[in-house]
């Protein structure tokens, strides 16, 4: 769960979507938020898939 309120969640959000997101500030294809960039730009092919993984198997939180 993101501790401020512009930092999203990720618990629970699908595989897929959150894999393609740390792709796409990997490559610089969504790059509005620079820390994630450098964050991505750190990640190897299975680091991203097993993050991505680990995330979307975290219950779901409770709406607030
Ligand atoms: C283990 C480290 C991290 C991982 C795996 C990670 C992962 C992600 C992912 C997957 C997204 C896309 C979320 C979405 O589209 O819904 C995201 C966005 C974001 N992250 Fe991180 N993040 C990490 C660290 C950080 C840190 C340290 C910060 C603060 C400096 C941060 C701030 C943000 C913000 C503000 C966004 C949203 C940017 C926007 O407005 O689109 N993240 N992160």
């Amino acid at each position: 769960m993101g501790t401020a309120d512009f930092n999203p969640n990720l618990a629970c959000q699908k595989q897929v979507y959150l894999a393609k997101q740390l792709r796409d500030y990997r490559e610089g294809r969504r790059s509005n938020h620079i820390p994630m960039v450098n964050i991505a730009k750190m990640l190897t092919e299975e680091e991203v898939d097993s993050i991505s993984q680990y995330y979307s198997k975290i219950n779901c939180p409770k709406k607030q």
